[in-house]
This record gives C-alpha cells, sequence and structure tokens, in this order.
C-alpha cells in the first residue's frame, strides 16, 4: 500500500516510536490505523471490519463501545479528575474498588495497591518482596524465581521476570536476583517417552534443584501465570499447580500470581487462581479489570505480606513507593462499572458456556496438517504451526496473520503460534463466523505454500 503524504500513517512513520515493533520495516510499511469499535469489531480508517479475536492485547473483555463505561468516566471527570493517593489522601473510586477487589479476591487477601499498568504492579511486587525481606531480618532472602517463556512486564524489574529472549537480548536484562525454571509446556518440552505425569514431576524437580542450588535462604518468590499468555497460551498439564505449590511451600516461598490475562473471567472462572486451584500471596491484575478503556491495574497483598511491611513503613516513617497516577479516581470508576458489567450480564458464564464451542473449533483447526497442536481453556486459545522446511522457526506465523488480517480476523503471532483471546461478549455465532474466517485464511495459506 502506498502511504500519503500527511496522511496519519505518514505522519505517525514520522513522529512515533512503536511497542513491539520492527522500527526499519515500520517506516517502509506503516502502521494499521484502527479508527473505531464497536462489540466485538474494529475498524480500519479504509472502512474494514475485523474481528478483534486478541480482545486488543488479552484486555476489552466487554467488548468496543460500552457507553456505560464511557459515561461512568464522564461522571467522575466532571466530579473530580484527578487526586492521588500519596501521604494518607483518598477519594471513593479508589476506596470502593479497593474494597470490591479484595471481596472477589479468590484466596483471602488484606490490601490493595493501585499502579497503572501489568509491568507496574509485578515491579511493584517484586520490591515489596525485597521490602518484606529486609522487614523479617532476612537481607538474602531476595531472589525471586519466575519462568521460561513467562510474560510479566517490560519494566527492568519486570522484564528480568520475563522469559522470553527479546525482553532481555540488547537491554542488558535480567537483572541479578531473577531466575528462571522450566516452562509448563508439555508438548514442546518433553523428553523422548516422558509422560505428562513424569514431566509434571520434572518441572516440580527443576524448581526444587533451582531453589536447592541457590539456597533457601536466598529464595524469596516466585512469580507465574496460570495461564500463560504471552509465551504462546500455555496451559499447564493436570497435577502442575499442585506439585508446584508443595515445591514453594516447603522452602518458604511467596507466590505470586500473575492474573493479569486470566482475572476478571477468561479461564472460566472470575480468576485463574480458582480455575488452577492455586493459593497466591500476591496477585497482581490490569487489562479486563477496565477492559484497557482506561490504563489501571492492583496488586493484592495478603496478610503474610502486609504486616511485616506495614511494620518497615513505620519504622522508616513511610512506604517509599507510588506512581502519580495510581489509583486515579477515573480509572478506578472505569473499573468499577466495567466489574458491575462482567457481574450483571455473567460474562464469565458466556465464557463458560461458549468454552466448549471455541476449544472444539480449535480442535478441529488441528486436524489440519500444517498444525501440530491445540491449546486453550475458557476463551483463551491458540493453535501451533508444525515446523517446515524452508522456513525458521517463527516465520510462519506473521506470514498467517497477514492472511488472517485478510480474511478480517486479527489474531497474534506468537513465533508459529496463533493466539486468540476474544471479548467475553462474544455469541456462539461470531466464535463460529471468526472460526470460519480463520479456516478460510489457513486454506489460503496452505495454497500459497503449495503453490
Ligand atoms: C501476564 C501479564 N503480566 C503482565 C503484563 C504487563 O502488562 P502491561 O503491558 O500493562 O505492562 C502482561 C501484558 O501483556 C501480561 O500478559
Amino acid at each position: 500500500m502506498t502511504i500519503q503524504p500527511n496522511s496519519l500513517e505518514a505522519r505517525d512513520k514520522a513522529y512515533h516510536l512503536h511497542s513491539y515493533t520492527n522500527a526499519r520495516a515500520l517506516e517502509r510499511d506503516g502502521a494499521l490505523v484502527i479508527e473505531r469499535g464497536e462489540g466485538i469489531y474494529v475498524y480500519d480508517n479504509a472502512g474494514k471490519q475485523y474481528v478483534e479475536g486478541m480482545a486488543g492485547l488479552w484486555s476489552v473483555g466487554v467488548g468496543f463501545g460500552e457507553s456505560r463505561l464511557v459515561e461512568a468516566a464522564a461522571k467522575q471527570m466532571a466530579k473530580l479528575p484527578y487526586y492521588h493517593t500519596f501521604t494518607a489522601r483518598t477519594h471513593s473510586p479508589s476506596v470502593e474498588l479497593a474494597e470490591k477487589l479484595i471481596q472477589m479476591a479468590p484466596v483471602p487477601m488484606s490490601k490493595a495497591y493501585f499502579t497503572n499498568s501489568g509491568s507496574e504492579a509485578n515491579d511493584t511486587a517484586m520490591k515489596i518482596v525485597w521490602y518484606r525481606s529486609n522487614a523479617l531480618g532476612k537481607p538474602d532472602k531476595k531472589k525471586i524465581i519466575s519462568r521460561t517463556k513467562g510474560y510479566h512486564g517490560v519494566t527492568i524489574a519486570s522484564a528480568s521476570l520475563t522469559g522470553l529472549p527479546n525482553n532481555h537480548r540488547s537491554f542488558d536484562l535480567p537483572l541479578a536476583r531473577v531466575l528462571h525454571t522450566s516452562c509448563p509446556h508439555y508438548r514442546a518440552f518433553k523428553t523422548e517417552g516422558e509422560t505428562e505425569a513424569q514431566f509434571v514431576e520434572r518441572c516440580a524437580k527443576d524448581l526444587e534443584d533451582l531453589i536447592l542450588k541457590e539456597g533457601p535462604d536466598t529464595v524469596a518468590a516466585f512469580i507465574g501465570e496460570p495461564v500463560m499468555g504471552a509465551g504462546g497460551v500455555i496451559v499447564p498439564p493436570a497435577g502442575y499447580w499442585e506439585a508446584i505449590q508443595k515445591v514453594l511451600k516447603k522452602y518458604d516461598v511467596l507466590f505470586i500470581a500473575d492474573e493479569v490475562i486470566c482475572g476478571f473471567g477468561r479461564t472460566g472462572e472470575m480468576f485463574g487462581t480458582t480455575t488452577f486451584d492455586l493459593q497466591p500471596d500476591m496477585i497482581t491484575l490490569s487489562k479486563q479489570i477496565s477492559s484497557s478503556y482506561q490504563p489501571i491495574s492492583a496488586l493484592l497483598i495478603n496478610e503474610a505480606v502486609y504486616q511485616p511491611l506495614a511494620d518497615e513503613s513505620a519504622k522508616i516513617g513511610t512506604f517509599g513507593h507510588g506512581v502519580t497516577a495510581a489509583g486515579h479516581p477515573v480509572a478506578a470508576a472505569v473499573a468499577l462499572e466495567n466489574i458491575r458489567i462482567i457481574e450483571e450480564r455473567d460474562l464469565v458464564g458466556n465464557v463458560r458456556t461458549l468454552s466448549p464451542r471455541f476449544l472444539a473449533r480449535l480442535k478441529a483447526i488441528g486436524e489440519n496438517p500444517l498444525v501440530i497442536e491445540t491449546r486453550g481453556v475458557g476463551l483463551i486459545g491458540a493453535f501451533e504451526l508444525a515446523p517446515r522446511e524452508g522456513f525458521a522457526a517463527g516465520q510462519l506465523g506473521p506470514k498467517l496473520f497477514s492472511h488472517l488480517m485478510e480474511e478480517g480476523v486479527i489474531s497474534r503471532a506468537i513465533g508459529d503460534s496463533m493466539a486468540f483471546c476474544p471479548p467475553m461478549i462474544i455469541t456462539q455465532e461470531q466464535v463460529d463466523d471468526m472460526f470460519d474466517k480463520v479456516e478460510r485464511g489457513l486454506d489460503k495459506f496452505a495454497r500459497e505454500l503449495t503453490a
């Protein structure tokens, strides 16, 4: 497509550095301009409709164009457009949201702490883990274990926790004191003849061996997504979380559940913690907390985390942490209304109702000889393209992505896996329509490959 001078695309190329984009390719090709959204659909500036099969960035749970969220924002903007929560100030949206989150938490939690992104929530979790260890007189207990292919964000701390090479390479990361253990993707990482149960046992042993090698007195916390998202939608095998949590308990290692994608219904329960029977000490939330209509994230901490933190802040005189827009009244008001919508419309029930259809359609795609595996739970899933002669790993996914875009479906190519995570308001007809389009795109891709 030629880019017209002074068009949005031309100005974007001239002035805008994009996240997760090859800057040189953008100079050549420009960006796709998305102009508006309605329900599960978005429209580009040429008027083309796309099924937003990824709900933006795994986040627009209630769909686009939800007027109740617009009204909640406008109302709060008019009443109190900004106030902070530093130095013992507060306002009703942040009070109500904290109360709501603690009441709906899947395991007993004590306090909610607000930030603006998933990265900041995880960054804060890491700082609180360190602060707490110092409070407990355990200054050496600071290491945090994450997993290969885990995704926890991009700040210096959270990118260190992320277990993906492109978040470390050339950024001089990860930080010291962040360690990575094995990824629970059975098909990709099983050894010859290893059963799923043996694989689970090995994952738990890898974690235990790492803790023992580093010294249990130096390992403070473990962080994991109930289902890995950006690592390729990796649903852990049966028994995995039980085995991992046993090791964490044994060595007094805190568990941080990163619910930034799973939270607020994605897996068919309000939280992934419930789906996988987790007992975390801290939970990070973002994305579907406000359906991304406003930037907001939250960290929930239990009493075992809160009490030493409170003692330390009393000793020092302050908890020296916080960002200007934390618990922003407009974002908090939107989050509250968004959670109300999720509850009133029983969107978690909708995920549970539609999940069998969603997973069956994915599984049917798995019959295609181009596909090696399908994975999913609730309304999050992926299919992975089989390795193919003449293509390096990770080259097939982006090519298929372009075909799906032509068909009018936005997915996400994660290497050679195609991820799907549609808005939770989707209907069965729309699930079918999305996968009909995916199948057409896949057929065209197959013809191209064999031409
Ligand atoms: C599981 C998980 N944690 C953390 C993050 C980081 O969130 P943010 O992009 O808001 O910083 C993401 C973002 O995709 C995520 O998927």
